[in-house]
């Protein structure tokens, strides 16, 4: 894999491999990317993803270059376009991670990068290592991705997470996909009609009151504020789906709650001592999967 842009390039195998490493590297210190320099190149804020990345690449022995800013603090400023700063950086570094407004600028910054680029969030188009360390937190937390059931809850139209999510689930067997959104926010057609000619099987609710029962993972997301015309917009859908110790008590047992984070109101934080409250761990586990993307990357 040259460069990582998008959650359909990734095949099951690959993920397997990704997942052994990263149960490894979780496990041991070992530094097999000593002396790369990665960039992260961040036009859009960013707390886990960032920080996750540059976590992994220092672990692993490697060296960051970072602007958490590039719309301020970047030559971007000065009117550059991403193409010649992309091309600049390919020098100085052996890897760049890029977080930008711009759904599809992930592929225009690899189409002219001489180096490998990692999508880190492209406006509503796709987050493919957020996806990637979702499924890995199911995988460690339920042992098994074969046959789950799944609620993506929230802002599916703006969410770029669930997009990848649902991308990649569809790799996967026996797979069931409730997407609960107001009619206004649903998940996009080319994503239902990806899993259609892949067998997934799906349903697009407005409430969640019939699923609660029969899903093992509840995937909340953030109604993406920053995606909306006007603030009188945002506030039409802001708090419609809300996570309590009551909606959990009605999940079933050993189900999980996960947000990519950041929570806004969408989770109230009495949830957070429940066990079945999995997204602080979601993000811990981020480091892991993305050591192990950075070396499957890198390393040779
Ligand atoms: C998400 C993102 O940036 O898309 N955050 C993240 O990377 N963990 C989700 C969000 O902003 O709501």
């Amino acid at each position: 894999m040259k460069h990582c842009i998008e959650s359909q390039q990734f095949d099951r195998a690959t993920i397997t491999t990704l997942f052994k490493t990263a149960d490894r590297l979780a496990r041991t210190r070992s530094t097999p990317l000593k002396g790369a320099v990665m960039a992260s190149l961040f036009y859009e804020p960013s707390t886990r993803t960032r920080f996750s990345f540059e976590s992994a690449m220092l672990r692993l022995g490697g060296s960051v270059i970072s602007t958490e800013n590039a719309s301020e603090f970047s030559s971007a400023a000065k009117g550059e376009t991403l193409e010649d700063s992309i091309k600049v950086i390919s020098h100085y570094a052996d890897i760049i991670v890029l977080r930008h407004p711009e759904a599809g600028a992930s592929a225009r910054a690899a189409s002219v990068s001489s180096v490998p680029v990692i999508n880190a969030g492209d406006g509503i188009g796709q987050h493919p290592t957020q996806a990637l360390l979702d499924l890995y937190t199911i995988h460690r937390e339920l042992g098994k991705i074969d046959g789950i059931h799944i609620a993506l809850v929230g802002d599916l139209k703006h969410g770029r997470t669930v997009r990848s999510l649902a991308y990649l689930l569809g790799k996967y067997k026996r797979i069931t996909i409730h997407f609960v959104a107001p009619k206004a926010l649903q998940i996009a057609p080319d994503i239902l009609a990806y899993l259609e000619r892949h067998d997934v099987s799906y349903a697009c609710h407005r409430t969640w009151d019939d699923i609660l029962p029969c899903i093992d993972v509840l995937y909340q997301t953030r109604i993406q504020k920053e995606r909306f015309a006007s603030a009188a917009q945002y506030r039409t859908f802001k708090g419609v789906y809300v996570v309590s110790p009551e909606i959990v008590a009605r999940m079933k047992k050993g189900a999980i709650v996960m947000h990519p984070l950041p929570r806004v109101d969408e989770i109230v934080p009495e949830v957070d001592a429940l066990a079945s409250a999995a997204y602080f761990r979601q993000a811990g586990y981020g480091v892991a999967a993305r050591m192990a993307l950075l070396v499957h990357m890198l390393a040779r």
